[in-house]
């Protein structure tokens, strides 16, 4: 079982009884029968031991290990411990149709007595408390080996999330966060250097067969082959669609092109989308995943600053129609996302910067302590230095998924304070016909508005509105437009999808790091603001 586990999760193994059994040259009955139970837990918590001293391993022990003070205290200092429970009698009879099927092995030197259930049944009882302070317990009278093993990883994964820095990063130091939601838990992997473990992650996830990566011409002239090779060299079979690189693509002409190609590769349900690019990439491949075969594998590798802590968590995919951005799509969650930092360097300069205001906004709305992280190292983090970009990328990507795992389908109310700014944003682009500003560069101007707004209504002080205004300025976005009409802008605001019944749901700040939504914010107070922002 634990075998099993490790194998799941690429980890080594190790069986203290195996381990002793190895070392002494006797079986665990003759240790009990000749130098007692007392030498043998000696030997058993010295192979604990030199076993936690490795990282990434998997080490089974037996029920009466944990008992002991000393390994149930290096047990939870340098990892996790998962109890694998059963009734007496699935034990007793798991125990007794082993020994039936391999006479030779003997019956374990606890149990051999009498009434071996009874034994069982005491053994269990004195050792509950024990049990009952692991990190993680699984139930496994019903389940089969490999079912336990899946319930040990999803539980491995779900406390990583928890865990002490040193315990989640030996269960996998490349995860940043999971995304938990109704349909879908996935682990979003943030590092430098990622993509060359793409083919790894993709195999403990269980995924097989054949990944059809999906990238635009930019992109894959710079990661596509690479790519390809690492999936190859992984055991996947790959075959590549590329699109051009612009918003046009994003639209279901592309996605009938991707849907021929499918068909004219056989591509089957079990078979993997992977988008590979920014977010016109990672909505147009997704939403082609979501709909082809009513539904494939599919992972997000997302390589623009905005797709990393934003676009490829959360699941929302889709299309745009002629009469509107986004207007065709699902909610429909990728398998894993895997963002490697590194891929940003290649990024052109302005649409990084631009990807900042969705880094900057994630700390405005919910994180004072990531804001601060941010305005104490702007000129690093513009200079991509790996280990600081990687930490302000897992974080970012972190809020988001917190936000989106509360509130997958935007149902709850909760996802809408990821607009922060976006109101004002999505009516400055579209009075430009998405043509002047880069997307986050009119969130930017759209924040300083709300910033505005919620000081005007006596939310916030102005200090931290000038706060924000110098971190935006910092990292070189806009915080004012200049040659545009209130009309064109107001416009487009009351057209905005996010308008419910004519009141439009405004995100505000209360604090920074602290954010409210209100729907009864006056038109004058949202004019008088835009004009704020407006140049002369
Ligand atoms: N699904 C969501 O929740 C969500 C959230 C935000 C945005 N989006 C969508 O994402 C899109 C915007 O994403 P974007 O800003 O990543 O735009 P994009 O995908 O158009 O990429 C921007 C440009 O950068 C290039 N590029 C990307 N990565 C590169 C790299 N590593 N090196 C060199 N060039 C690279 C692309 O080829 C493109 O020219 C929009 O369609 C928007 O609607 C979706
Ligand atoms: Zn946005």
């Amino acid at each position: 079982m634990a075998k099993e586990v490790a194998r799941g999760l690429n980890w080594d193994f190790i069986d203290t009884d195996d381990e002793i059994v190895r070392q002494t040259g006797k079986p665990i009955a003759e240790i009990f029968r000749q130098d007692g139970e007392a030498r043998f837990r000696e030997l058993e918590r010295e192979t604990i031991r030199k076993a936690c001293q490795q990282r990434q391993t998997v080490i089974a022990i037996g029920g009466g290990a944990i008992v002991d003070p000393q390994n149930y205290e290096l047990l939870t200092k340098t990892g996790l411990i998962v109890c694998l429970e059963a009734k007496p009698e699935t034990i007793y009879e798991r125990l007794f149709r082993e020994a039936a099927c391999s006479p030779e092995t003997e019956v374990r030197p606890l149990l051999a007595d009498d009434n071996p259930l009874e034994r069982i049944k005491q053994l269990k009882a004195s050792r509950q408390p024990y049990y009952a302070n692991v990190d993680w317990t699984v139930h496994t009278d019903n389940l089969d080996i490999s079912q336990v093993a899946e319930e040990v990883i999803r539980g491995l994964r779900k406390l990583a999330e928890f865990a002490s820095p040193s315990a989640r990063s030996s269960i996998d130091k490349d995860i940043a966060c999971l995304v938990e939601t109704a349909t879908q838990s996935y682990p979003v992997f943030v590092g430098y250097g990622l993509l060359d473990k793409l083919g790894e992650k993709m195999k403990k996830a269980a995924l097989s067969g054949t990944a059809t990566i999906i990238s635009d011409e930019n992109v894959f002239s710079l990661y596509g082959s690479k790519v390809e090779g690492i999936l190859k060299g992984a055991g996947f079979a790959v075959n590549s669609f590329v699109v051009p690189p612009s918003e046009e693509t994003k639209s279901m002409d592309y996605a009938i092109k991707i849907y021929d190609f499918l068909v004219k590769h056989r591509a089957e349900r079990d078979d993997i989308i992977i988008a590979l690019g920014g977010g016109m990439v990672g909505d147009l491949a997704g939403f082609v995943a979501a709909t082809f075969l009513r539904g494939m594998f599919w992972i997000q590798v997302p390589t623009s600053l905005v797709a990393m802590v934003d676009a490829s968590i959360g699941g929302k995919v889709g299309v745009n129609h002629p009469e509107g951005k986004n207007l065709i799509g699902a909610f429909y969650q990728p398998n894993l996302v895997l963002a490697d930092c590194e891929t940003l360097t290649t990024l052109p300069q302005r649409e990084l910067t631009s990807g900042w205001a969705e880094v900057i906004k994630h700390g405005l709305i919910l994180d004072e302590g990531f804001v601060q992280f941010l305005e104490s190292n702007v000129s690093r983090l513009t200079k991509l230095e790996p280990d600081l970009l990687t930490r302000a990328i897992a974080r970012s990507a972190a809020i988001k998924a917190q936000v989106v795992s509360q509130d997958e389908k935007e149902k709850e109310g909760k996802r809408t304070i990821l607009n922060y700014g976006h109101t004002i944003a999505h009516g400055l682009e579209a009075a430009t016909q998405y043509k002047r500003f880069l997307h986050g560069e009119a969130v930017a101007i759209g924040m300083m508005g709300a910033a505005k707004l919620s000081q005007r209504l006596g939310l916030l002080p102005s200090a931290a509105v000038e706060r924000q205004q110098a971190l935006l300025q910092k990292f070189g976005l806009p915080t004012v437009f200049s040659g545009l009409g209130l009309t064109e802008i107001t416009r487009a605001m009351e057209l905005d999808k996010k308008t419910k019944e004519k009141a439009i749901r405004w995100v505000l700040l209360q604090d920074i790091g602290k954010v409210v939504i209100r729907s009864d914010v006056p038109q004058q107070d949202v004019l008088a603001v835009l004009q704020g922002l407006a140049e002369p």
